[in-house]
């Protein structure tokens, strides 16, 4: 089944974090070879920035996202452990 993540490209969370998160996504994706299993796209600001940077993945919104928290979401979703 596909994966739906969005990340929030509103320029709070962008600049707080969600431009290196989007990066630290694409390549999660492309190590594990799973780019095919996933719709990636971009939101407009979701009017939620004082508890961003934002991402939704299938339906679950996350906030406050770092990369450290990121990595924990991804592996779970994916189930992939290094
Ligand atoms: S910029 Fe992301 S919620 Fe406003």
């Amino acid at each position: 089944m596909a994966h739906i993540i969005k990340v929030c490209m509103g320029s709070s969370c962008f600049a707080r974090g969600n431009a290196k998160n989007l990066q630290i996504i694409q390549n999660f994706l492309e190590q594990h070879d799973i780019e095919a299993e996933v719709e990636l796209s971009g939101l407009r600001c979701c009017n939620q920035c004082a508890a961003g940077p934002n991402i939704t993945i299938d339906e679950v919104t996350y906030h406050g996202v770092d990369s450290g928290t990121l990595l924990d979401i991804l592996e779970k979703v994916f189930q992939k452990k290094e």
